[in-house]
C-alpha cells in the first residue's frame, strides 16, 4: 500500500525562493532553473561564455549524459526520483517515444509546476506525484530504470533508497544518479567538521543535511542491496563554469545562505576534494 505523505512537507527554502522568483516574472531565474535544477555539463568547459543561456544549454546538456549512461532507449518506464520541475522527464518526452514517465517529488509546489509544464508527446505517458525517495509507492518490478538526479543527498537514507530502487526495478534494470562524491582522505575531515556546517545546511537546502558518500561506501551499498556499479563518470572538470553563473544569480537580495553554501561546494570541488560524478548501478541478483 501508498504511504501516504499528502500532509508531509519539508522545508525547502532554497527551491521557495526560486518558485517565489518564477512568480514575479524573473526572467534569469526562469531560464537558468525554470526547466532543470541540477548543474551544467560542458564537454569542453574552456568554451563556457558565463551566460545564463549557455548555462541553460549545459544543464540540457547533463540531462542528456546521465539519459546515455542509463542506456535509455525507447519504449523504456523510467521513474525520476527528486524531479525538481520535470526537467529530465522533459527531456526525455521529447527525445524518446512510448515511454512511460514517472516523476516524483517530496514538494507540492515543483510537482505542481512540473504538471504545468510538461505535457507527454503522443505515444508517452507522464505522471508527476507526490512521494517520498526511501518509500517508493510502486509495486514490485515496475521500472526499467531509476534515475535520481542531484537529489539522492537529500534523501533521509541511501539505503533505504537502494533498497526501494531494487525492489522497483527489473532484473537487469539500471539505477543512475549523480552526485557530490569526497573522496576518501577528505570524507574523514568532513565528518569532524559536519557538525559545524550542519545548520547552514539546514537553512539552505532544507531539514536534512547533506550527507556525502564516498565512492567506496557506494560499492559496498550496492552489493549489499543487489546492485552492482557498472559505470563511473567524473565529470567535475566539466561542471566548474555552472559556479560563476549560479554564484552571480544567487547574490541577490534573500539568497545569501545559499550563495554561502554553494561556494562552499565550488571551493570543495575546484581543489578537487568533492567529485561530481554519475554513477550507474545494474540489478545484479533477484
Ligand atoms: C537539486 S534538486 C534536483 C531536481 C531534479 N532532479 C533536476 O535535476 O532538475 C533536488 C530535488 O530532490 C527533491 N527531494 C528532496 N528530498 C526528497 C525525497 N525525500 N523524496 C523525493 N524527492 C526529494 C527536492 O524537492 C528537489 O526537487
Amino acid at each position: 500500500m501508498s504511504p501516504d505523505i499528502s500532509n508531509y512537507s519539508i522545508s525547502l527554502p532554497y527551491f521557495d525562493s526560486l518558485t517565489q522568483k518564477f512568480s514575479e516574472g524573473d526572467a534569469d531565474a526562469l531560464l537558468a532553473f525554470g526547466r532543470h535544477l541540477h548543474w551544467g555539463y560542458w564537454s569542453d568547459p574552456t568554451k563556457a561564455d558565463g551566460s545564463i543561456a549557455d548555462f541553460a544549454i549545459a544543464a540540457e546538456n547533463l540531462s542528456h549524459l546521465i539519459t546515455d549512461v542509463a542506456q535509455i532507449q525507447h519504449g523504456l518506464s523510467i521513474l525520476d526520483v527528486g524531479c525538481g520541475f520535470g526537467g529530465t522527464i522533459a527531456s526525455l518526452n521529447e527525445r524518446f517515444s512510448n515511454m512511460n514517465l514517472v516523476g516524483i517529488n517530496i514538494n507540492n509546489e515543483q510537482l505542481l509546476r512540473a504538471e504545468r509544464t510538461v505535457h507527454a508527446l503522443p505515444n508517452n505517458h507522464i505522471k508527476f506525484l507526490k512521494a517520498d525517495a526511501c518509500q517508493l509507492p510502486f509495486s514490485d518490478d515496475s521500472f526499467d530504470v531509476v534515475l535520481a538526479v542531484e537529489s539522492i543527498f537529500a534523501f533521509s537514507s541511501r539505503e533505504h533508497f537502494f533498497r526501494e530502487a531494487r525492489r522497483i526495478l527489473h532484473l537487469g534494470g539500471r539505477l543512475t544518479i549523480c552526485d557530490f562524491i569526497p573522496i576518501q582522505a577528505f570524507y574523514r575531515t568532513w565528518k569532524l567538521i559536519e557538525k559545524a556546517t550542519k545548520t547552514l545546511v539546514i537553512r539552505t537546502y532544507g531539514s536534512r543535511p547533506v550527507n556525502f558518500c564516498p565512492l567506496i561506501e557506494y560499492k559496498e551499498l550496492a552489493k549489499a542491496t543487489g546492485f552492482e556499479l557498472v559505470q563511473t563518470e567524473n565529470i567535475t572538470r566539466n561542471t566548474l563554469p555552472t559556479y560563476p553563473v549560479v554564484n552571480s544569480l544567487m547574490r541577490g537580495e534573500g539568497d545569501e545562505e545559499t550563495y554561502r553554501a554553494t561556494k562552499g561546494l565550488e571551493r570543495l570541488s575546484r581543489r578537487g576534494l568533492l567529485q561530481y560524478m554519475i554513477l550507474s548501478f545494474q540489478v545484479s541478483s533477484p
